[in-house]
C-alpha cells in the first residue's frame, strides 16, 4: 500500500504547541500525586572497588528523612543480569558516580541534605578510566551496535593502498560528550502494594521499552507496570534505553508502598548515569588513483565501554555504505574502562564516524587536485557498497550540486588561507551526510470511530477518529506527523483525527531511536486504517474499531534504504585570537517524502546545530585521577547556543521512493548531524590552513 499524500507534507501547526507554551503540557516531575517523597542518589566517590561501610545514622535523624537505602537494605531485584540496572543489589563500586545509596525526604531539600551526611567508606582500588589505544586489555566486541559486524574486509586494501598512485593516511579523534535535552531524566514511581501495580510517570522515548524493562528486573508481570509519557522535554538517545535512574526510584517506590517516589537527576547527574558518546580514535586511509577515484578505504576505530557493561559505537560503519572501493577494511576496538557506560546520543557510529571519513576526504580533495564537491561525486556508488543492492533511492549528488550552487561554490578559491577580511581568516567547507532508513518491529495500533454530531459539517465526516498507539513524541513532531498519516491513511481530514500516544495503555509501540519512529508508527497506523477501511468503509458506524500491526516492507533485503545530506559551512578564524565562528550552514537532504515541512526544518535544524555543537563546543572532561567527568554543568560543559549560531538554513530536495514504506519517508532525526562538524574542520582548513582532525577544535588548534 502507498499513501497518496493530502495532509502529509503540509505544514500542520504542532499539535500540542499551544499547551507548551501555556505551560499546561505535563513533563514526566509535574503529574499531581499524593504525599510524594523525593529522592536524591549517593554517588561514588571512587571509581573502582568496594563500600566496606555505609553510616546512615546522622542522615536518618535528619528531621523529614524517611527511609536511606543502601545495598544492605535495598530490596532484592529479580533479574540483575543487566550490571546497569543492578541498582544498590552488591557493594561493588564500577565506576565513579555509581548509585552507592538513595535518601527518602519529604522535602527535595532535605533528601539533599541527608544525601551529604551519609558516611561510606570504601576499599578503593586502581581504576583505568583513560582511553588509550595501546591498552593490553583492547579487544573486538561480537558486534558494534545495534548489529553490524565488528570488522570487514572487501577486496586486498593493503594491496591496493600499496599501488595507489595518491594516499591519505591520518588518525582522527573525537570528544566524549554527553546528552543534555532540557529536561533531565525524570520518574515518578507509585508501587501499589494491594494492586501489585507500578505506575511510572517517565521521561523516556519509549514507554513500552520501560515498561518491559522495568517489569523483568523486578519480577512483575509485564502489564502490572503502567508508563506514562505524554510530553517529552527532548531526548537525544540517552531516554532512548531505561537507565539506572529508573530502576532506582521503582525499587524506591517498593521500599515505601502508597508513597510516590519523584527522582529527577540534577544536571550534574545526567554526566555520571545515562550514557555518553564514546570519545574515538579514528584511523582512516584512503587510496585513491590520481583522478580522485577510491581504489581503498581503511576505516580502523578504538573507542572505550564500561569494564562492567559493553556498548560498542558503530563508528566504522559509515565507511562501509558511502563511496564506491574495490577494497576496503573497517574495524572496530573497545577498551574497557571504569566508567560508567556508554550509550547512544545522537546518530550514534554515523556522527562520530562522519567525522573521520568526511575530513578525510576533503584530505584527498587537497592531495588530488580535486574539488571536493567533485571529488565526492566521482566516487558515487552504483550499488550500495556495503550490501551491494539497488539503493531504494540516493540523491547524495542533487544534493551536493544543490548545496554548491545555493553556496555559490564555483566562485570558491580552492586555496587554503586565501580571504583575510577585517582580521578573520575565512574558508568555506563541504561534507556528505547519510543515515539508515530504519523501521523497527514491533507495534500495535488500534482505530476508533465515535460519531459526534458537534463536529463542523465542512470536515466531511460524521465523527472522530480516536488513534492509539504508545509511541513519543519528545518534542520532534511526531504526534502531528502521525495525525496527518492517520489522516491520509483514512482519507479524512487532520482536524477529525485525534491521536493518543505516550502511555503503556495504549498498543505498545517501539522507541523513538535510530530515526525509525515516524517510519514504524506511521506504517503502524496505515496497517491499522486500511484494516479499519476495508471492515467499515469510509462511513463508518459508531464504535467501529480495527486493530493494526506493523507490516513486513516486502522490499527489505531488496533494496538498500538511507537518507543522504551535503552541508556547506563557511568558517571565520580570527588571525590573532584563534577565535572560531561559524557564519552560515547549509544543509540539502534528500529524505524521502518530508511529511511537515515545519517540523522536519526543525529536526535537521536541530541535528546541524548539534554537529556545530560537536565540531566547536562540546567536550566532557574527565579527569583521570578521579574517573569524574568535572565540567559536569551548563556553564563548563558549553553546548551551543543561539548567539553561537549564525545564518543556518535546512532544506531538501523532492525525493520518491516507493520502496522504503507506505508513506516514502526516512528518518530525519538523526541525519542533520551528520558530516556537519566534519563540514565545519573542512571549512576552518579552508579558511586557515590548518587542518583539524579533532573535535571540539578550539581557538589554541589555530596558534601555529
Ligand atoms: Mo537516537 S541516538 O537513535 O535515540
Amino acid at each position: 500500500m502507498t499513501l497518496t499524500p493530502d495532509a502529509m507534507g503540509r505544514a500542520l501547526p504542532r499539535i500540542e504547541g499551544g499547551q507548551k507554551v501555556a505551560g499546561t503540557a505535563r513533563y514526566a516531575f509535574e503529574h499531581p500525586v499524593v504525599g510524594p517523597l523525593y529522592l536524591h542518589p549517593v554517588q561514588s566517590t571512587i571509581a573502582r572497588g568496594r563500600v566496606t561501610a555505609i553510616d546512615t545514622s546522622t542522615a536518618e535523624a535528619l528531621d523529614g528523612v524517611v527511609a536511606v537505602l543502601t545495598h544492605e537494605n535495598a530490596p532484592r531485584l529479580a533479574d540483575t543480569s543487566d550490571a546497569e540496572f543492578a541498582v544498590l543489589q552488591d557493594d561493588t563500586v564500577a565506576f565513579r558516580g555509581q548509585y552507592v545509596a538513595a535518601v527518602l525526604a519529604e522535602r527535595s531539600e532535605t533528601a539533599r541534605e541527608a544525601a551529604e551526611l551519609v558516611e561510606v567508606t570504601y576499599d578503593q582500588q586502581d581504576h583505568h578510566v583513560e582511553l588509550d589505544e595501546d591498552s593490553p586489555d583492547l579487544y573486538a566486541p561480537d558486534v558494534v551496535n545495534p548489529s553490524f559486524e565488528t570488522d570487514e574486509t572487501v577486496g586486498d586494501p593493503e594491496a591496493a593502498l600499496e599501488s595507489a598512485p595518491v594516499t591519505v593516511r591520518q588518525t582522527y579523534t573525537t570528544a566524549m560528550t554527553h546528552n543534555n535535552p532540557m529536561e533531565p531524566h525524570t520518574t515518578v514511581a507509585t508501587w501499589d502494594a494491594e494492586d501489585g501495580r507500578l505506575t511510572l510517570f517517565e521521561s523516556t522515548q519509549g514507554v513500552s521499552a520501560v515498561r518491559t524493562a522495568v517489569a523483568g528486573v523486578l519480577g512483575l508481570e509485564t502489564g502490572s507496570v503502567d508508563v506514562i509519557s505524554p510530553h517529552v522535554g527532548g531526548g537525544f538517545g540517552s531516554k532512548g534505553t531505561p537507565h539506572a535512574n529508573t530502576v532506582l526510584a521503582a525499587l524506591a517506590a517498593r521500599a515505601v508502598p502508597g508513597r510516590p517516589v519523584k527522582y529527577a537527576l540534577t544536571r550534574q547527574q545526567m554526566f555520571d548515569l545515562v550514557g555518553y558518546r564514546t570519545p574515538t580514535i579514528q584511523h582512516v586511509t584512503l587510496g585513491a588513483e590520481a583522478d580522485g577515484r577510491l581504489t581503498a578505504i581503511v576505516h580502523d576505530v578504538v573507542e572505550q565501554t564500561a569494564r562492567f557493561k559493553e556498548f560498542a559505537e558503530q563508528t566504522a560503519v559509515y565507511s562501509r555504505s558511502m563511496y564506491a572501493t574495490q577494497n576496503r577494511r573497517t574495524s572496530h576496538r573497545l577498551v574497557p574502562l571504569d566508567v560508567g557506560v556508554p550509550s547512544w546520543m545522537r546518530a550514534p557510529g554515523e556522527a562520530p564516524g562522519s567525522f573521520a571519513a568526511e575530513v578525510a576526504m576533503d584530505e584527498l580533495a587537497v592531495a588530488t587536485g580535486i574539488d571536493p564537491v567533485e571529488l565526492r561525486i566521482r566516487n558515487e556508488p552504483a550499488v550500495s557498497p556495503a550490501s551491494g543492492l539497488p539503493f531504494s533511492s540516493r540523491h547524495l549528488v542533487d544534493c551536493l550540486r544543490r548545496g554548491a550552487d545555493r553556496f555559490a561554490w564555483r566562485l570558491r578559491d580552492p586555496r587554503p588561507r586565501a580571504r583575510l577580511v577585517d582580521g578573520w581568516w575565512i574558508g568555506t567547507g563541504v561534507a556528505a551526510s547519510s543515515y539508515p532508513t530504519n523501521s523497527m518491529p514491533g507495534s500495535s495500533a488500534v482505530i476508533r470511530f465515535h460519531v459526534d454530531p458537534s463536529l463542523d459539517p465542512a470536515l466531511g465526516a460524521a465523527g472522530r477518529y480516536e488513534v492509539e498507539i504508545a509511541a513519543a513524541d519528545i518534542g520532534t513532531g511526531a504526534r502531528t506527523v502521525l495525525t496527518q498519516i492517520a489522516a491520509d491513511a483514512l482519507g479524512v481530514r487532520p482536524e477529525t483525527v485525534h491521536v493518543a500516544i505516550g502511555d503503556t495503555a495504549l498498543p505498545p509501540a517501539t522507541t523513538a531511536g535510530g530515526s525509525s519512529g515516524t517510519a514504524s508508527w506511521g506504517a503502524t497506523i496505515a496497517d491499522a486504517a486500511d484494516r479499519f477501511r476495508d471492515k467499515w468503509g469510509d462511513d463508518p458506524s459508531d464504535g467501529a474499531q480495527a486493530d493494526g500491526s506493523m507490516p513486513d516492507n516486502p522490499y527489505s533485503g531488496r533494496y538498500a534504504m538511507s537518507a543522504y545530506g551535503a552541508h556547506f559551512a563557511e568558517v571565520a578564524v580570527h588571525a590573532d585570537t584563534g577565535e572560531v565562528r561559524v557564519p552560515r550552514m547549509l544543509g540539502v537532504f534528500a529524505a524521502g517524502r518530508i511529511l511537515n515541512p515545519d517540523t522536519a526544518r526543525s529536526q535537521l535544524l536541530g541535528g546541524m546545530t548539534m554537529g556545530l555543537s560537536m565540531a566547536l563546543h562540546e567536550e566532557s572532561v574527565l579527569d583521570p585521577r578521579s574517573g569524574h567527568v568535572i565540567n559536569h554543568d551548563l556553564a563548563n560543559y558549553h553546548v551551543t547556543a543561539h548567539a553561537d549560531v549564525g545564518v543556518m538554513e535546512a532544506e531538501w530536495i523532492d525525493e520518491e521512493d516507493p520502496y522504503v514504506n507506505p508513506m516514502g519517508c526516512k528518518g530525519i532525526g538523526e541525519i542533520g548531524i551528520v558530516g556537519a562538524a566534519a563540514a565545519i574542520a573542512n571549512a576552518a582548513h579552508h579558511a586557515t590552513g590548518v587542518r583539524m582532525r579533532s573535535v571540539p577544535m578550539t581557538l589554541d588548534d589555530f596558534v601555529v
